[in-house]
């Protein structure tokens, strides 16, 4: 049966390529199958013994079912090897094979909360962006909001927590997710094997805007982390420019400051993100636009039409170019 064989043979070769396209899909900054980091890889290796066996299991359970298609059931099954079979294969090798994956899974999970961590950070899931905060080497904190900075090689606790509803802090190319859930601070630790630019994103629904709560992820150099660290600690540069200068005095002017601190300026408020060094920062409105300063006045102007649910008042009623002036200040906080 020659055509038969060879529609089969192309059967087989389009899955394969499909297997290969959907595998290929999986790489990428936000992946759990692609880990760059120690806690990822070990979820990764988990998640690959538990297909591969699932896989072996499989092809065993159909190759028995084709095989009882196939044959003369009349008398081909003798009563003692048949419950023999049917003891051994259906308690007995579930029994081994779950019990043996769940001890792994176990062996692994405690390495993942238990280790001793060189750095803090605090983040708070927030209606709908992130509060974080960075323990400084004198034993303070400073805030900043919807990205995320990590040394690579060196292990960071996070410290997770909500003040309203629950949130699930979930970075997949360096760890597992873990839920924020109000009133408990959940822990766990980063190890990050290699340096570049992640995307970390909220995994439980939380409300309108669930969907556009996402932020940058950036694993640097220890030394150059150091060194950024550093620079978000100092209170915000004063404006470069006379733009910027009215931009600071529109900023102020307009009631930003009640919501939004500027560390350096009268801006003090605590209810939205941080912006001392806004400018440095790769997205805007967690993780939803990029830092543009286009971006910048889009956002002043009509938040909700970009995030359904934002609880900013949108500035549409300024005049443009006041606008442009903010977003040129709020730009230039780097
Ligand atoms: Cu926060 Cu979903």
């Amino acid at each position: 049966m020659p055509a038969g064989g060879t529609g089969r043979g192309w059967r087989s070769l389009a899955a394969a390529a499909v297997a290969l396209a959907l595998l290929s899909g999986c790489d990428g900054p936000q992946s759990a199958l692609d880990p760059a980091g120690v806690e990822a890889e070990r979820l990764a290796q988990l998640f690959w013994w538990m297909v591969g066996v699932a896989a072996v299991i499989w092809l065993i359970v159909i190759g028995l079912a084709v095989y009882a298609t196939r044959i003369n059931a009349e008398g081909a099954f003798p009563a003692k090897p048949t419950r023999n079979l049917i003891i051994g294969a259906g308690t007995l090798i579930p029994t081994v094979v779950l019990g043996g994956l769940l001890g792994y899974g176990l062996y692994l999970m405690p390495r993942l909360t238990e280790a001793e961590a060189s750095y803090q950070i605090a983040v708070s899931g927030e209606q709908w962006w992130w509060r974080v905060r960075y323990r400084l080497p004198d034993g303070g904190w400073v805030e900043s909001a919807n990205e995320i900075r990590l040394p690579v090689g060196v292990r960071t606790e996070f410290l997770l927590t909500s003040p309203d509803v629950i949130h699930s802090f979930w970075i997949p190319s360096l760890a597992g997710k873990l839920d924020m859930v109000p009133g408990r601070t959940n822990r766990f630790t980063v190890e990050p094997t290699a340096t570049g630019t992640y995307r970390g994103a909220c995994a439980e629904y939380c409300g309108t805007a669930h969907a556009l709560m996402a932020f940058p992820v950036v694993v640097m150099e220890p030394e150059a982390f150091e060194q950024w660290l550093q620079q978000l600690a100092r209170p915000a540069q004063p404006p470069a420019d006379e733009l910027a200068a009215a931009g600071k005095r529109l900023f102020l002017a307009n009631g930003c400051g009640a919501c939004h601190v500027i560390r350096g300026t009268r801006a003090d408020g605590e209810l939205g993100p941080a912006l001392t060094h806004v400018g440095s920062r790769l997205s805007l409105a967690a993780g939803t636009l990029p830092a543009t300063p286009e971006n910048f006045a889009r956002w002043i102007a009509r938040p909700k039409a970009i995030k359904p649910g934002a609880l900013m008042p949108g500035f549409g009623m300024l005049a443009e170019e006041d606008i442009a002036a903010m977003a040129h200040y709020l730009e230039g906080l780097e």
